[in-house]
């Protein structure tokens, strides 16, 4: 892993640190030199994941969809480390019945996906700006392309992406940048969940949408969040950086080869 000299010292809040992806993302940020808050509502994950990063970690039991949590997250990350420099919203809700989806459950979704997220970038501008920090949000190839079924979660993610322009131009004249990244499939919960913890059958289902045929390990994705958050991303904002194997890069034809099969016969 790339070093960041600069990063050592500062301070990460993780919303939504309690995941796989998440939990990774706080190691490598202790292994900077950072203090890592992890907010989420698994205790048990984040807990762990805190634990894991020594005296650098601090776990705050946060749910992002109260404002009140949002508060005592943020005075417990104070209270220990003096304030927060980096801010990366993790936290997501995969709730989502397509079409039929009600409406408690897109507003739900959203709170948890988007808003929650939006709360605490508000409530941080002051302490960023005096601090030089810099926000990363997670979006993901769901929010540009459409999927079966799926309604709420690509919407919350092309919300994410846009609402990463709209605070790049906020935020710059405060001297914070903020940017998403935007991750392929990844090996995560959700996917050990739905192949029954079967690495090798989420290879063969995902794999060919991304060109090295295969889906992410969840520490492949914390390069990204550290180099934008790090000195050495200092003139870009408001971007998106895709982290997924060349997905989409890829049309619909992925890796195979129509024109030799329509030669071919
Ligand atoms: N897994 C993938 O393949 C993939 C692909 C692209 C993008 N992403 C993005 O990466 C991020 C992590 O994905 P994941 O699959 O690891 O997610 P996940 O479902 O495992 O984790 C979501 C986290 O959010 C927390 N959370 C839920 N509701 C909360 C609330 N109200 N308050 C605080 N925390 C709450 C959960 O406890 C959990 O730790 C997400 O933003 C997701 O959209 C994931």
């Amino acid at each position: 892993m790339a070093r960041y000299e600069d990063l050592a010292g500062r301070t990460a809040l993780l919303a939504g640190g309690a995941t796989l992806i998440g939990a990774e993302l706080a190691l490598a940020f202790a292994r900077q030199g950072c203090n890592v808050v992890i907010a989420d509502i698994d205790v048990a994950g984040g807990t762990a994941a805190a634990a894991r990063c020594g005296d650098a970690g601090l776990f705050v039991e946060t749910d992002v969809t109260s404002d009140s949590a949002i508060d005592a997250c943020l005075a417990a990350a104070r209270a220990r480390f003096g304030g927060i420099d980096f801010l990366v919203n993790v936290t997501t809700s995969y709730l989502d019945d397509g079409l039929d989806t009600a409406r408690e459950t897109w507003l739900r979704a959203f709170d948890i996906g988007l808003v929650g997220g939006a709360m605490l970038a508000s409530k941080l501008r002051d302490e960023l700006a005096a601090r030089a920090g810099a926000i990363v949000n997670f979006s993901s190839v769901s929010a540009h392309r459409a999927q079966a079924g799926r309604f709420v979660y690509p919407a919350i993610k092309a919300a994410v992406a846009q609402l990463t322009r709209s605070q790049a131009l906020e935020f710059a004249p405060l001297g914070v940048r903020v940017n998403a990244v935007a991750p392929g499939w990844t090996w995560s919960n959700v996917m050990k969940a739905l192949s029954g913890d079967d690495r090798g059958k989420v290879d063969r289902v995902g794999g060919p949408f991304h060109m090295p045929g295969r889906i992410a390990d969840p520490g492949e994705i914390t390069g990204a969040v550290l180099f934008l958050c790090s000195d050495a991303a200092g003139f870009i904002t408001g971007t998106e950086l895709a982290v997924d194997g060349g997905y989409l890069a890829m049309g619909p034809e992925q890796a195979t080869s129509p024109i030799a099969a329509l030669v071919g016969g």
